[in-house]
């Protein structure tokens, strides 16, 4: 596929079949991340890869957005100390979760080019995921990719126009 087929045809998947993933597959996916562009080149990135039933039910339990019994998540986190020594305020704010961000679209990206389904999930108890993943105090979970076969191919959901979307140079109409 090339890079634009991979981009379209990832969706959000909310239905998953019960096999489970390798982990050198889950693996594949988290290097995929690490090559994601990072501010300053500090990567403050932890990933947390659930595959045990177990905490996969806890973390549930407290992810109202995640949907479709995944045999695996992926907990993307900040290293906020490590972010702060390096990048002071701005690091440990805005560039942390933008650099997960990015790690995170390259995981889903990867996914999608091996068959894997994902879906980004914000909606989950931060506090709790903590304490069921025994995160260290300065390591945030930032977000939850959920990560399997898709039991479904969901329509894409519609798109802005890119000429809707586009203005060059200056913004449309501006005097
Ligand atoms: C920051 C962010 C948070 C999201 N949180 C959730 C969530 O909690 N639960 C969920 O099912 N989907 C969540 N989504 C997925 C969006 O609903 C989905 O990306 C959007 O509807 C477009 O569909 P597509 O990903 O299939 O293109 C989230 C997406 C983003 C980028």
């Amino acid at each position: 596929m090339s890079i634009m087929q991979v981009i379209k045809a990832r969706r959000s998947i909310r239905l998953y079949k019960d096999n489970k993933v390798p982990d050198k597959d889950l693996l594949e996916l988290i290097e995929a991340g690490t090559w994601a562009p990072s501010g300053s080149n500090i990567q403050p990135w932890y990933f947390i890869i659930v595959t045990d039933d177990h905490v996969l039910e806890q973390v549930s339990a407290f992810s109202p957005g995640l949907l479709g019994n995944p045999p695996a998540v992926i907990v993307a986190c900040c290293d906020k100390q490590l972010a702060f020594e390096k990048g002071g305020e701005l690091g440990r704010g805005e560039l942390c979760v933008m650099d997960l961000c990015m790690a995170s679209q390259n995981i889903m990206l990867m996914a999608a080019e091996k068959g894997l389904g994902t879906c980004p999930i914000k909606s989950f108890n931060g506090p709790a995921l903590k304490k069921i993943l025994k995160l260290p105090d300065h390591i945030s979970p930032e977000l939850v990719l959920s990560v399997g076969y898709p039991k479904n191919s969901p329509e894409a959901p519609l798109r802005k126009a890119t000429t809707d979307v586009a203005y060059f140079n200056v913004w449309e109409g501006a005097q």
